[in-house]
Order: C-alpha cells, then sequence, then structure tokens
C-alpha cells in the first residue's frame, strides 16, 4: 500500500526475489507510469528493479488491493497543517493515510495474514491499526501484526533495503516472530526483534537525534555569526578532540522525515520533550534568520551601489543532490524573499517549478548577489564572490 520512494523500491525488491506483488496506489499516474516499467521517482537502479518486475510480470500496480499473505503499508505519515496540539502548540501527526490503507486491505485480510506497517508513525499507531481491522471484522487473533520503521537514505535505497539493520515489533510474540521471519528471507542486516511500540519510539528517536545534532550546529552558527567568528572552521577544530563530532550548519532542516517525526514524539510527550522540541524550533527559525540576512545584505548593497540588487538562489531541495523539495527550508527561503527581493532561483536538480522560473546556473552566477542555500555538486566554491551568501557550506566542496 503505497508506491512512494518506499513502497516502490521494497515492492520491486520483492518482485525481484522471487514474490508477486501487487501494488497500491490512489494516485492513477503513478499506477499507469509503473505498470509501463517506468518510475516517478529518482532513485538509482531503481528502474533496472521495476522495468525488470514489471517485465515479468512479478509487480502489477492497480488502484485496489487484492487477497494476499502479507500486506505492507508505506503510505505518507504527514502533520495535519490545520491542527495544533494546545498543550504543546506543536503539529499533530497525520495517520489519516495508514487508517484509509488498513480499511481498504480489511476485506482481503485473511487468517494467516501478516500485516506490516512501514511508515514513520506516532508511538500506538500499529495497536490503532490491529483496532481498525478489528472494527472492520477481522479476527485480529488470528492474523499477524506489526511494525517495521524504514530507515534507508534516498540515493541508496535498494543497497540499503537490504543492508540495512532492521527493528521488528509486534503486536504481540507470535507476530513480532513471523514478521523477523519474513524480513530474515531478504535483509542481510541483523533483524532485531521488539515491541510495536519500541519499534515505532526507535525510528522518532533516531530522527529527532540527527535534529537535535543539527539544531546544536545551527545554533553554534548564529551565535558565531554574531561574534565574528567563523562557524565552519570552529568545528573542524572542535572535532579535533577524539570524542566531539559537531555537525555542519545548514538553512535549516527539511525533507518529510527529519523535519516532521520530531514532532510525533513532542505532540505525545505531554510537554516533557523540551529537548527534541527547542531543536525542531531552532532548526526552523534558522529558515527565518538567513532570510534577515539576506535581507540585510541586499539593502547594505542597495546603499553600497544606489541600486537594487538581483539575488540567485542557489538550490531549492532540501539536501544536496536530490530532486525532493518536501518541507525543504531553501524552498521556503526563496518563496519569502521573492516577495521581497529582485530574486531569480537554480536548481539543477529540477526542470520546471510552479512559483519559480527556474534558469541555468551559470545565468544566476551573473546575479549582483548569490546564495547559497544547497551545496548542490554544481556549484562551485571559486565562484564565490565578496558579496556572495554561503549557508551551506559550499567552501567545504
Ligand atoms: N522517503 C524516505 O526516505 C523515508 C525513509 C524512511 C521512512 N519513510 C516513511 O515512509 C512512509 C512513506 O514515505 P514515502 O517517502 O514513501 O512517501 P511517498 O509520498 O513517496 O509515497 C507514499 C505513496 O502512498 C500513496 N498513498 C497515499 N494514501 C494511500 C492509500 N490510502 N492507499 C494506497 N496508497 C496511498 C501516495 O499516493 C504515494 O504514492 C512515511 O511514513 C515516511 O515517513 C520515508
Amino acid at each position: 500500500m503505497g508506491m512512494g520512494y518506499i513502497g516502490l523500491p521494497t515492492a520491486a525488491l520483492l518482485a525481484n526475489r522471487g514474490y508477486q506483488v501487487h501494488g497500491v496506489d490512489v494516485n492513477h499516474h503513478i499506477i499507469d507510469t509503473i505498470n509501463r516499467g517506468e518510475i516517478h521517482i529518482v532513485e538509482p537502479e531503481l528502474d533496472i528493479f521495476v522495468h525488470s518486475a514489471v517485465k515479468s510480470g512479478s509487480l502489477v500496480v492497480h488502484i485496489r488491493p487484492t487477497e494476499a499473505d502479507v500486506f505492507m503499508i508505506a503510505v505518507p505519515t504527514p502533520f495535519h497543517s490545520d491542527k495544533v496540539n494546545e498543550i504543546t502548540n506543536s503539529p499533530i501527526p497525520n495517520v489519516d493515510y495508514i487508517v484509509d490503507a488498513t480499511e481498504k486491505i480489511a476485506p482481503y485480510v485473511k487468517s494467516g495474514n501478516l500485516i506490516l506497517l512501514e511508515s514513520t508513525s506516532p508511538v500506538g499507531t500499529t495497536e490503532m491499526m490491529a483496532n481498525v481491522l478489528k472494527k472492520k471484522g477481522v479476527d485480529i487473533n488470528t492474523v499477524f501484526i506489526a511494525h517495521s520503521p524504514e530507515r534507508v537514505l534516498p540515493g541508496n535505497i535498494m543497497r540499503e533495503l537490504i543492508e540495512n539493520d532492521r527493528v521488528v515489533g509486534g503486536i504481540n510474540d507470535k507476530s513480532t516472530a513471523h514478521a523477523a521471519e519474513f524480513y530474515r528471507d531478504f535483509v542481510e542486516g541483523e533483524v532485531l526483534e521488539s515491541t510495536a511500540k519500541t519499534a515505532e519510539m526507535t525510528k522518532l528517536a533516531e530522527n529527532s537525534f540527527r535534529d537535535v545534532n543539527i539544531a546544536f550546529a545551527n545554533e553554534l552558527s548564529i551565535i558565531c555569526d554574531d561574534i565574528g567568528i567563523d562557524v565552519r572552521e570552529l568545528i573542524s577544530l572542535a572535532n579535533k578532540h577524539p570524542r566531539v563530532n559537531v555537525l555542519s550548519p545548514s538553512c535549516g532542516v527539511g525533507g518529510h522525515c527529519i523535519s516532521v517525526d520530531p514532532w510525533f514524539i513532542v505532540n505525545s510527550a505531554n510537554g516533557v520533550a523540551k529537548i527534541v522540541e527547542q531543536a525542531r524550533r531552532t532548526n526552523d527559525y534558522k529558515a527565518d534568520w538567513v532570510v534577515e540576512k539576506i535581507k540585510k545584505s541586499a539593502l547594505k548593497f542597495e546603499r553600497n551601489n544606489g541600486f537594487r540588487p538581483t539575488i540567485a538562489c542557489m538550490g531549492l531541495a532540501f539536501k544536496p543532490d536530490i530532486n525532493d523539495l518536501r518541507e525543504s527550508p531553501a524552498l521556503y527561503i526563496s518563496e519569502k524573499i521573492s516577495h521581497l527581493l529582485n530574486v531569480v532561483v537554480v536548481e539543477p536538480n529540477i526542470a520546471t517549478h510552479d512559483s519559480f522560473h527556474l534558469v541555468p546556473y551559470e545565468q544566476g552566477l551573473q546575479a549582483d548577489i548569490c546564495v547559497y542555500l544547497v551545496a548542490h555538486s554544481q556549484f562551485d566554491k571559486l565562484q564565490l564572490k565578496a558579496v556572495d551568501l554561503d549557508f551551506c557550506g559550499l567552501k567545504e566542496l
């Protein structure tokens, strides 16, 4: 269920490993694309896996589920854009896609089936899924229900699906054991057995760990800017300590994992998740801080030169060398300043964008001020002018 960044590579891998896979998605464009043997996401080697699976007939995608031995749910888990937790003033996770997918498979679930939730989920979601099945008439004592969070790195998915260690947690011991046996069939990493709740929290803790550590680097970057210290030099010196490993500052944190999942902890922690919450707010604030820095630089340029500068935003994606714009701070910053200043945008990894007229890198370089937001490999540190702004560590490339 869900033929996106996680569901499609998993389906294609299993289909190439001898499983008959029936993919399901709600998006007709995605269904048609995959059934032609093509892909709709950028991921190395995925096209080869999908093409061979579709050609051999072991992967077919439909709008509806069918009877199966194993059901896997890999649908989105964003947060509600219009609701806020009143106690913690934080976003509320949206598990509607999981509920919908679970209700859709319910009529096809029969005794002995294994139902797996792979979506990153708030603690308690696997139990909730079991209750949805129960309400829809499934005897949950006769099926196996478990959560196994996905921890692959986009750009490396086909390898990491096999090589990464996996945590598997069922709603009871027999579900855990059955699910672990399934994963051991294609995972070469260790398959670690736990409970559903612990498996859910493991994934949230992993992503919060990253967010908290990036927030520390981003906070340092703001402090250093204020007192006139080069933060990247500072971090490289601090990291010479044998037990210190400060991460790199950036213009914020994006993607639909690290910038979203820590809120799942905050939302369920009744005000106790203070570090996790502050990290989220610090990383979000960093993007607003960057906007202010750009505005100030533009004003200074105008004062010195007597005309308003053109600003080139270099990069829109949420990290280098990908085309994924979800929750991207670079996109947020570019949108904000484009309302105030003369802006051109360079994003070498996408052809068009609804809000921006994208220009080639060489054309962006002609702008009065280049603002480097994402350290794409095409961008060259030697091109930096004195007035340019580097928020992504281009100098380190
Ligand atoms: N992308 C990653 O790198 C990554 C890594 C680890 C975990 N995750 C988690 O995996 C889950 C899926 O993420 P993704 O990146 O694959 O999302 P995605 O948006 O790329 O794909 C999800 C797909 O599910 C489809 N869908 C939505 N509702 C559906 C329904 N009711 N039935 C069937 N299909 C439905 C959508 O059309 C979409 O194609 C999320 O919980 C995410 O947090 C993602």
